[in-house]
């Protein structure tokens, strides 16, 4: 990789990535094309801006234009696209920005690369990658005693977000069938750690407790999910660009299967430790009304990735949940920023 345009890196996910790759190769050069939807943080990558490696540019990946010039101007040889909705509970009170993003978006920013890719030089063409970012999610729900989703589980997406992931995941795939189009697509499972919005269950829990606010577990709490940490997750993304066959999918998993009473009581016990002033923080504990179609569990077999590629989690579960819980705790502007909105009044225009 030389010259690597990320989509939606304001976000989680994307801005450990993009901090991750100028980690990995000094020589490499990131364009960095995020719409700053609510999720979009510039504080997430702060100290970059002045960087001549990092090129950030506000804009939507549906906007073919726009897309198709950074490709023209910057001749990158890899593209990665995170931007998404990514929040379940936000596409099931309002589905059509998922489908307008990860459906359509997905599509116009596959047509304007598949585009570029076509002018290339067979040398360039030979080097050139279009990874696709997905979900377990589009894999549906397992019962307690199913095997875990792998590359050949039938697509059964449950919620609007998980329909349009799925949406988005068959377009590339069409692409590289249809065109030729050098496609990767990871179906990575629910990810934590530093930089995470906290609208998701890990990020606002830690915050809730530190604030005495109560700790809303939909339905019974017995929901179950396969947690990774987010530098382990980008790791796999890395590891596929360089060595997975072209066409391929890839599930990237933590092995670390958990409810989320588990996830819970594992951070008010790390609280209890750290901030003992509130504790014993499971009190908060409250257990709200359930969400709509409410996935039971996942579960990620990771052998493929494994075997051919040779990509591991390197964080356990208690290691990193220890380490996110610290982050938080050791970034409370970053925290109040975001709770308060303040990250986004530059966007605003606000003064
Ligand atoms: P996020 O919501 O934190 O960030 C999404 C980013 O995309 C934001 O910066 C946002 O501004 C940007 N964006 C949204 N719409 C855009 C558009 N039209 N054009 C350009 N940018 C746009 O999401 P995340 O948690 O970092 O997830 C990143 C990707 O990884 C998503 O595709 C998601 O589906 C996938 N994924 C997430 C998880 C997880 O646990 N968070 C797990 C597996 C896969
Ligand atoms: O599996 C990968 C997916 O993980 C990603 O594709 C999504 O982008 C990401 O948001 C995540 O989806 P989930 O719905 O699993 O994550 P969330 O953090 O919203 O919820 C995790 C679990 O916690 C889920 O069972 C719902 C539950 N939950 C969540 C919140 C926000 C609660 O019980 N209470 C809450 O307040």
């Amino acid at each position: 990789m030389k010259t690597v345009l990320v989509t939606g890196g304001l976000g989680f996910i994307g801005s450990n990535f993009i901090r991750m790759l100028f980690g990995l190769a000094r020589g490499l050069r990131v364009i960095n094309l995020d719409k700053q939807t609510y999720a979009g943080n510039p504080e997430n990558l702060a100290g970059l801006e002045k960087d001549e490696r990092y090129q950030a540019v506000t804009g939507d990946i549906g906007d073919e234009g726009l897309v198709s010039r950074l490709l023209d101007e910057n001749m990158p040889d890899t593209v990665v696209n995170f931007a998404a909705e990514s929040h379940v509970d936000r596409s099931i009170d309002g589905p059509e920005p998922f489908i307008e993003t990860n459906v359509l978006g997905t599509l116009r920013l596959l047509e304007a690369s598949r585009k570029f890719f076509a002018e290339l030089t067979p040398q360039e063409k030979e080097s050139f990658r279009f990874l696709h970012v997905s979900t377990d999610e589009v894999y549906g729900s397992l019962g307690p005693e199913d095997p875990a989703f792998c590359e050949k589980t039938p697509y059964a997406p449950n919620s609007p977000y998980s329909a349009s992931k799925a949406g988005a995941d068959h377009l590339v795939r069409a692409y590289f069938h249809t065109y030729g189009f050098p496609v990767l697509t990871t179906n990575c499972s629910n990810n934590y750690g530093p930089f995470q919005f906290p609208e998701k269950l890990i990020p606002l829990m830690i915050l809730n407790a530190c604030e005495g606010k109560n700790l809303p577990l939909y339905g019974d709490g017995g929901n179950v999910r396969d947690w990774l940490h987010v530098e382990d997750h980008c790791s796999g993304i890395v590891a596929v660009l360089e060595k997975g066959r072209l066409g391929e999918t890839y599930c990237i998993g933590g092995n670390s299967e958990k409810t989320n009473l588990q996830i819970v009581d594992a951070i008010c016990a790390l609280l209890d430790e750290k901030r003992p002033d509130g504790a014993p923080h499971v009190d908060l504990k409250t257990f709200v009304k359930d969400r709509p179609g409410h996935d039971r569990r996942y579960a990620i077999d990771c052998s493929k990735i494994k075997e051919e590629i040779g990509w591991e989690p390197r964080y356990s579960f208690e290691e990193g949940i220890a380490q996110t819980v610290d982050w938080y705790l050791d970034n409370s502007t970053w925290c109040e920023n975001v709770t308060s909105g303040n990250y986004q009044r530059e966007r605003l225009g606000i003064s």
